[in-house]
């Protein structure tokens, strides 16, 4: 890290101190609803300048990090579901792939992202609350993914009840693709309210804790990666690597 850097982020905790703690939940439920114009909305998920940049990132998103697996090709393409879509770019390419695709977000503005997929055509889809997850029929989700969202959780409680409700939504032949905020410790760390910014990460995890977890709930373990680049056109340098780790796994 820079030293410039450095001094920013000294800077930056020292004032998360001194002013009022920020509910991390809270803020991904109602912050959105802010944002008027679509671009502004659609940058609140994941950075952008255009919806035109938020969908070619999205497709490179789709194609070269969520179903980059060899068995996604022969995948059963009835229904699939992401967890936190935010403003529904990811559920557009998947919308070309599957027939039925199932977003669940917490957020409060399930319309706004409405509009947006409408704009681009896409009908063949459900955006859900995150509590309406559990009324999902069992067994009938061929694909689930989430992306840039796990680490955005307040708890470890929010992964074991996503894992849970996984394990009863997917069928037998379905496959399960998390992306994760990695943490170089033992086991997990969550960020304070009082040290919280918005739309920072808050949610760390031992990728080795992860994945113990994953095979005590009885889930097969089919690829994991810890080390990805953060931009996709650059190799993986200790500038460009991603916080995220990944995990595919099945039933
Ligand atoms: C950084 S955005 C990513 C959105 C989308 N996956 C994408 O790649 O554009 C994080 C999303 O996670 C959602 N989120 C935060 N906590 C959540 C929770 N407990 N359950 C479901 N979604 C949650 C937020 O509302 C937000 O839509």
């Amino acid at each position: 890290m820079t030293t410039k850097k450095k001094i920013k982020n000294v800077t930056r905790r020292l004032f998360r101190f001194f002013s009022s703690p920020t509910d991390v939940l809270n803020s991904w439920i109602t912050e959105p609803g802010k944002y008027e114009r679509m671009v502004d909305f659609l940058n609140w998920f994941d950075s952008t300048s255009s919806v035109e940049e938020t969908l070619s990132q999205a497709q490179r998103d789709w194609d070269l990090r969520i179903t980059n697996f060899r068995d996604f090709d022969s995948l059963s393409k009835e229904c699939c579901l992401e967890i936190g879509f935010g403003g529904g770019r990811l559920m557009v390419p998947a919308s070309q792939f599957f027939t039925r695709v199932i977003g669940i977000d917490v957020h409060l503005s399930f319309k706004k992202a409405r509009e947006f997929l409408r704009l681009q055509n896409i009908e063949n889809f459900q955006l859900k609350r995150r509590n309406e997850l559990q009324a999902i029929e069992s067994q009938s989700v061929d694909f689930i993914w989430s992306f840039i969202v796990f680490q955005h959780f307040d708890s470890f409680n929010e992964v074991m009840f996503y894992l849970s409700q996984i394990k009863r939504v997917l069928r037998p032949n379905g496959y399960c693709h998390i992306f994760f905020g990695k943490y170089s410790g033992a086991g997990i760390r969550v960020v304070r309210p009082q040290e919280f910014n918005k739309r920072e990460c808050s949610l760390f995890i031992d990728p080795t804790f992860f994945y113990q977890n994953l095979r005590k709930m009885g889930f097969r373990l089919i690829e994991h990666e810890e080390m990805m680049p953060k931009r996709l056109n650059l190799p993986l340098s200790q500038v460009n690597e991603s916080g995220q780790a990944r995990v595919l796994f099945r039933k």
